[in-house]
Formats: C-alpha cells, sequence, structure tokens
C-alpha cells in the first residue's frame, strides 16, 4: 500500500473525523513501531457525566476489539492528578498515550514529559495551549470537535430562534479548559455582532449538572429579565431546566435553553420543548484514535489536527437521533 492510499484508508476509517488540517511531523516526534498488539494508556479528565462514560466505552470497547492492553486512568477533575496519570503510564513502559487534557495549560507538562520519554501522544476530545505545545511537534495530533465553530452555530442558531433580540445567561465549562474557552469565543463573537442581543452574565459551572442548576438558579435571581440560557454543555442545560422549573418558569417559553453536546436526556428535552437545540460534540473517540495511533505506527504522516465533523439536534432530528445517543 503506498503512503496516499494509506492515508485515504485512514481518512475513511475515520468517518468520525471529517476535515483535516495540514501538519508536517517535525523529526524529534516519538515513533510508534509495527507490532501485533499494543499496550496503551488512556488519560481521562473525569467521569461525571453521561458524554465522559460514552467516551471512555468507547476507548475501551476499540481496545478490546483489537485485543490492546489499555491503561485507563481517570483524573477526578483534577489536572495535577492527570499530570500524575500521564508520567505513571511512562512509568509503566506504554507503546501510546491518548490524553483528554482537562486544562489548556496545566498539562503541558505531561504532553512534554511523554515526548522527552519517546511514548507518541496522541490528544483527543480537548486541546493544549497551542503556544506552549504543537501538534506534529510536541504531540502526534489533536482529534476532536472544532469548539469554536460549535460556539459559532449556537450563536448563529439563537439569533435567528430570537429573531436578534435576547437577554442571555452564558453557563461556561471547566475554566481554562478548550471547549469552555472556545464555545464562549465562538459564541460571544457571534453575539456582539448583533445589536439587540446581550449576554448579562456569564459564568462558570464546570460542565456539571448540579453546578449548572445551582449557576442559574442565582443567575436567574440577579437577572430575571433573562430570556436565554447558552450553556456550554447538556449537563449543564439539564441543570439550568431544573432551575428554570423551580423558579416556576417554563424552559421552551419563558426562557429559551440551547447548548452542546446531543446526549440522550438533551434530545429528550428537545423533543418535551424544553431545549431548542444542542450543537453535537462527539464523544466516540475509540475507532477514530486508535486508527490514527495504527497508522501513524505504519509511518504515515498525520495531520496536526484531525477535525470530526458534527451534526446540530433541533426538533426535526431529535427522535430519530436517540437510538444512537448515550
Ligand atoms: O470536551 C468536551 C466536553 O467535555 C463536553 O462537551 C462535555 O460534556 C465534557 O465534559
Amino acid at each position: 500500500m503506498t503512503l496516499l492510499t494509506r492515508r485515504t484508508a485512514l481518512i475513511s476509517t475515520l468517518a468520525f473525523a471529517g476535515a483535516f488540517a495540514t501538519g508536517a511531523l517535525a523529526d524529534g516526534l516519538p515513533k510508534l513501531a509495527v507490532k501485533k498488539t499494543y499496550k496503551v494508556g488512556f488519560a481521562q479528565t473525569e467521569s461525571n457525566n453521561p458524554w465522559r462514560l460514552a467516551q471512555t466505552a468507547s476507548m475501551k470497547a476499540e481496545a478490546e476489539k483489537l485485543g490492546w492492553q489499555l491503561v485507563y486512568t481517570d483524573a477526578a477533575g483534577s489536572a495535577a492528578k492527570q499530570v500524575a496519570d500521564v508520567n505513571s503510564m511512562i512509568a509503566q513502559g506504554v507503546d501510546a498515550i491518548f490524553l483528554s487534557p482537562r486544562e489548556e495549560k496545566p498539562l503541558i507538562p505531561a504532553v512534554m514529559a511523554a515526548k522527552k520519554a519517546g511514548i507518541p501522544l496522541f490528544l483527543i476530545d480537548r486541546g493544549v495551549d497551542a503556544t506552549l505545545a504543537k501538534g506534529g511537534v510536541d504531540y502526534v495530533t489533536f482529534i476532536g470537535s472544532d469548539f469554536l465553530k460549535e460556539g459559532t452555530t449556537a450563536g448563529e442558531n439563537l439569533v435567528k430562534i430570537m429573531g436578534g433580540k435576547g437577554i442571555i445567561l452564558e453557563l461556561e465549562g471547566s475554566t481554562g479548559s478548550s471547549p469552555a474557552n472556545d464555545r464562549k469565543k465562538g459564541f460571544d463573537a457571534v453575539i456582539a455582532q448583533n445589536p439587540g442581543m446581550k449576554i448579562v452574565a456569564s459564568q462558570t459551572g464546570d460542565f456539571n449538572r448540579d453546578k449548572g442548576r445551582q449557576v442559574a438558579e442565582a443567575l436567574l435571581q440577579a437577572h430575571p429579565e433573562a430570556n436565554v440560557i447558552y450553556a456550554h454543555n447538556d449537563e449543564m442545560a439539564i441543570g439550568a431546566i431544573s432551575a428554570l422549573e423551580a423558579a416556576g418558569k417554563v424552559p421552551g417559553k419563558d426562557v429559551i435553553v440551547v447548548s452542546i453536546d446531543g446526549e440522550k436526556d438533551a434530545l429528550q428535552a428537545i423533543i418535551d420543548g424544553k431545549m431548542a437545540f444542542s450543537v453535537e460534540c462527539n464523544p466516540k473517540f475509540g475507532p477514530a484514535a486508535f486508527a490514527a495511533a495504527m497508522s501513524y505506527a505504519k509511518g504515515d504522516t498525520l495531520p496536526a489536527t484531525m477535525t470530526n465533523t458534527d451534526r446540530f439536534f433541533d426538533i426535526s432530528n431529535a427522535k430519530d437521533s436517540m437510538a444512537d445517543s448515550y
């Protein structure tokens, strides 16, 4: 198989990963030997929501399918623990590491430690600070969603729904994480272009359902005039719906709720008329991540960034998308 054919085969294997940016591998990047089986690490950031559980399940299922040994760690929401988890994987002599970094900056030492130890590292789902570590240079590649585009898509569709007028409460994801940073950036930029729309409060709910509920409750008390809640993930949106109902407001009527992910509870909320839409962020990384590692082992030049193609869920497709959700 030629290099070109192999890359084409990889791209079709990664139906999950739709668009590819370009980026060459530098000579200093650790190589991965071709072997029958591998011992690989997956450093998960936390397991506090269905998205994370679906991601872990997908990674474990793919490892099992291929007969690879998977060293799995859960950082339980601590960037410091996640750095220690990666160091422990290095000490255990894994062949490669898949890392979902909790935050952009604190995980840089883990990326650099793997490189120094000669272990190829693949970033999946979340990114790290691009000024401090680069795909194709410090780590092999980033596989994940375009979080900036997710925020922009949420903003543009919200503007349409609201006819250009709205008073918005924003529930941000985990501070310092790439999805929180980029979903805010993309969304806020769209809103800034619409003079009839205003974000009156923006606060972190840490991508967590109950924290989202608590923050929404406080923000609704401070801004009873708000008629939109934009949450950086479905879990916080579901929490916000509970806060709205507790405050005697009707989600979907008094306050429009929009979000990102596409988990089952959010699709149900769309069907129930409580949520307007959810921009997809697909958590099922197993096939794409392991295919990328195999391709890299064969000598393929992977792009520095491999971007997933995400869908958009609203009342037109929520019911039909249920079976495939998590
Ligand atoms: O990094 C992806 C985000 O992290 C998902 O939107 C969220 O649900 C998860 O915790």
